[in-house]
């Protein structure tokens, strides 16, 4: 079965392939490789260029009989969505806007998507269920939701069936060393504090410590990059099956580690000190984010069977293979 992935150049999307590819689907990429890397695409075909052009997509959609769609692509960044909202706003809401439109046109009939906890804002009941209100606090987190309600309200009146994704932190990089985290510029705490660690010119800011947390720092829940691609796969063979037509699953390892624990860890796995100094409270961060992932085990029979020690691990293997140090 042929399969489109938007964003399969990227750090999540191109572990995605490498599952689909495994189990026997034939994957297209489509990526305008703004954030990511065409030597990433190593299991599929890479088709460059942008959602927001609507004559290739349904090309490519048409021309590859193409049977359903996993959409990555988007931008990122909580911060800079707070700076620069159109830019958020024309890739994550014109784009998913157009491929849709496009998905249509072509009679797609599934769509997995990825969403995010940003489009839960600052969650009253902890850990987060799917039922949890959604109200974003942040651009990005509204452009996610966005997409979601998008997605709902074309599958509610079309043979479009679709599985939403809402990943907690995505982290670690592929056991096998194939593809790993790679952002530019970096704000993600896992590789900046492996950057601390090798590079001597780089100090990690640790930001707040005066959290209502049992260290102070904000907890996060880390899930394994490779068990996100799993449950991709798992999501739209769920959906071939049962054909729901919107459903949304936590992504999450269902633990949260403290930014404190997270540096301890990474020192323990490389035997180096990190470099950090304590800084005030970054804009926008919540205190605890830990995903109820109950739905996703019954429901796609997933389990995540990566702990925070294998993310440390698989990020800091990635990271000296990538940047030459040991
Ligand atoms: N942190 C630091 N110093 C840094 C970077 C991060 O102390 O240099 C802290 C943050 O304050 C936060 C934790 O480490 O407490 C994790 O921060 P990340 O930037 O790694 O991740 P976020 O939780 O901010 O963001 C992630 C994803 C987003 C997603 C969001 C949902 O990267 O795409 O979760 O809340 F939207």
């Amino acid at each position: 079965m042929n399969v489109l992935v938007t964003g399969g150049a990227g750090y999540i999307g191109s572990l995605t392939c490498k599952e689909l590819h495994t189990r026997g689907y034939k994957v297209f990429v489509l990526d305008n490789l703004t954030n990511s890397q065409a030597s990433f695409v190593k299991w599929g075909t890479l088709i460059q260029g942008d959602i927001n052009d609507g004559e290739l997509l349904l090309s490519t959609l048409k021309k590859n009989d193409i049977k359903a769609v996993f959409h990555f692509a988007g931008m990122i960044e909580v911060g800079e969505s707070m700076r620069n909202p159109m830019k958020y706003i024309l890739n994550n809401v014109v784009g998913t806007y157009s491929l849709l439109e496009n998905i249509s046109k072509a009679g797609i009939e599934h769509i997995v998507f990825s969403s995010s906890c940003a489009t839960y804002g600052n969650s009253e009941k902890i850990p987060i269920s799917e039922d949890n209100n959604q109200k974003p606090v942040s651009v990005y987190g509204e452009t996610k939701f966005f997409g979601e309600r998008m997605i709902h309200d074309l599958c509610m009146a079309s043979n479009l069936c679709s599985v939403v994704l809402r990943y907690f932190n995505a982290a670690g990089a592929d056991p096998d060393g194939e593809s790993g985290e790679c952002h530019d510029p970096e704000t993600h705490l896992i590789p900046l504090v492996i950057r601390s660690v090798y590079d001597k010119d780089f100090t990690l800011q640790v930001f707040g410590n005066d959290y209502p947390t049992r260290d102070g720092t904000c907890v996060r829940d880390y899930a394994h990059v490779t068990d996100l691609a799993i449950a991709h796969v798992k999501a739209l063979e769920w959906s071939m099956k049962t054909k729901a037509k919107f459903e949304a699953f936590n992504l999450g390892s269902g633990k949260g580690s403290t930014v404190m624990e997270v540096i301890k860890a990474i020192e323990a796995y490389t035997k180096k000190p990190a470099k950090y100094i304590q800084k005030g409270r970054r804009d926008g961060d919540s205190d605890v984010l830990v995903a109820d992932i109950s739905k996703a085990q019954k429901t796609l029979d997933w389990q995540p069977k990566y702990d925070i020690n294998t993310i440390v691990s698989t990020a800091c293997n990635w990271y000296t293979k990538t940047f030459n140090k040991n």
